[in-house]
């Protein structure tokens, strides 16, 4: 008889979020079961996991589309929560590839809560977005603001966070959190653990960092003629284990039985593109080569979270500030050149 009952099922772990997640877990006291793909991060992670926390962690090389396979998973160990982080994230591939968007974020999500309402698991963290207030119309941005899908990828979203409401409506044994994260940012203090883009970065800080350590020549600032103070787009990051946190609070959170809520995610203060290349310069000692470009399609001037129902009702808020996630985030490029993998950095 396995002596663990309470086992949470972690997909998407080996993730940029998902391993920061995990590690919060086992100080928290519960244990993961990682299931990943590798689609996109690194069995290194894994390595990396143990090293941090000092235990054994169980993983899992599956695919959430593969039915069978998770089926054996839930049959073989009891299985109580469910934190979904697995899904595909690139917003500009999602425009060109939206059926693989559909299939592997829609479809992988169905066929999850299928197994796991086949083995009466209902509780279910699910990693959501704050795209899925599409272009809001007012900052701070409450989670009853109007929603909106702008691109594919947050229509997968859309289509998630419904799926969860019409199964709890449905049922009232399911419980599920949809965290909808403002802009993840920064890595473990440690250094050990970060985000680990496998083609050219999508996302600002990852570019800046890979800029700073001269992986990429120049960072390209997407507009300088919004309704800014500095003309640059305003965003909420927030440190990567502080979101981590907020997934510990909402585990917390399921037992109360909560039906499906949604809390954002984020710290309630915006810095805009140029704020946050000089918070960068300054935690690396590195100038930042940019240039000014054109305004990317679909981006908004301002956004920032209204965080305080996650306060209200998980007692969560972010503590770490600008400055711990630029330290942090220069700290594992650093240490990390290439991310996971030990090869030099090719100079772009
Ligand atoms: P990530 O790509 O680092 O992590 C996602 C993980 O899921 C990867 O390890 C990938 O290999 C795995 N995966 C993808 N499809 C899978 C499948 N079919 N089966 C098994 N594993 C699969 O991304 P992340 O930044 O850690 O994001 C985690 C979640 O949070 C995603 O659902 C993402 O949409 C959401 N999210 C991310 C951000 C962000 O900016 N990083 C913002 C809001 C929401
Ligand atoms: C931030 C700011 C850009 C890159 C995206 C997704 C969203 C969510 C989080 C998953 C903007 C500017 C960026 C660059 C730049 N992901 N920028 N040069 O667009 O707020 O949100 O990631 O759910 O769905 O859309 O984040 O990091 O791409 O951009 O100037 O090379 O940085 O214009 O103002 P975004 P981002």
């Amino acid at each position: 008889m396995d002596p663990i009952d309470n086992y949470v099922l972690v997909t998407g772990g080996a993730g940029y979020i998902g391993s920061h997640t995990v590690v919060e877990m086992i100080e928290a006291g519960y244990t993961p079961i990682i299931v990943d793909n590798l689609c996109n991060s690194s069995r290194e992670s894994i390595n990396r996991l143990e090293q941090i926390t000092g235990k054994q962690i169980e993983f899992h090389e599956l695919d959430i589309l593969d039915e069978r396979g998770l089926e054996e998973l839930f049959a073989s160990k009891h299985i109580t929560q469910v934190v979904h982080f697995a899904g595909l994230k690139a917003v500009g591939e999602s425009t060109s590839l939206p059926l693989k968007y559909y299939e592997n974020n829609v479809m992988g999500t169905f066929i999850l809560l299928k197994v796991m309402a086949k083995y009466r698991c209902k509780n279910i963290v699910f990693s959501s977005s704050a795209t899925v207030y599409g272009d809001a119309k007012e900052v701070p941005i409450s989670e009853d603001a109007p929603l909106s899908a702008v691109n594919p990828y947050g229509r997968t979203k859309l289509h998630i966070e419904g799926m969860l409401q019409d199964i709890s409506a449905g049922d009232s044994e399911w419980n599920c959190i949809l965290l909808r994260y403002f802009n993840p940012a920064g890595a473990h203090p440690s250094g050990l653990i970060g985000e680990d883009p496998k083609d050219i970065p999508n996302n600002l800080m990852p570019y800046i960092t890979q800029t700073a350590i001269g992986k990429r020549q120049v960072l390209s600032v997407y507009g300088n003629d919004y309704e800014t103070p500095d003309g640059t787009g305003v965003r909420d990051y927030i440190h990567v284990v502080d979101l981590a946190k907020g997934h510990i609070a909402a585990l917390n959170h399921l037992s109360t039985k909560p039906g499906c809520v949604a809390y954002n995610l984020g710290t309630g203060r915006g810095y805009s593109v140029l704020e946050m290349i000089a918070a960068v310069e300054k935690a690396s000692g590195k100038k930042i080569n940019y240039k000014i470009v054109e305004r990317r399609k679909g981006d908004v001037a301002t956004s920032f979270a209204d965080p305080s129902k996650a306060l209200k009702q998980l007692g969560w808020s972010a503590r770490y500030n600008q400055n711990d996630m630029c330290e942090h985030a220069w700290k594992w490029q650093s240490q990390n050149p290439n991310g996971y993998d030990p090869s030099p950095i090719d100079h772009a």
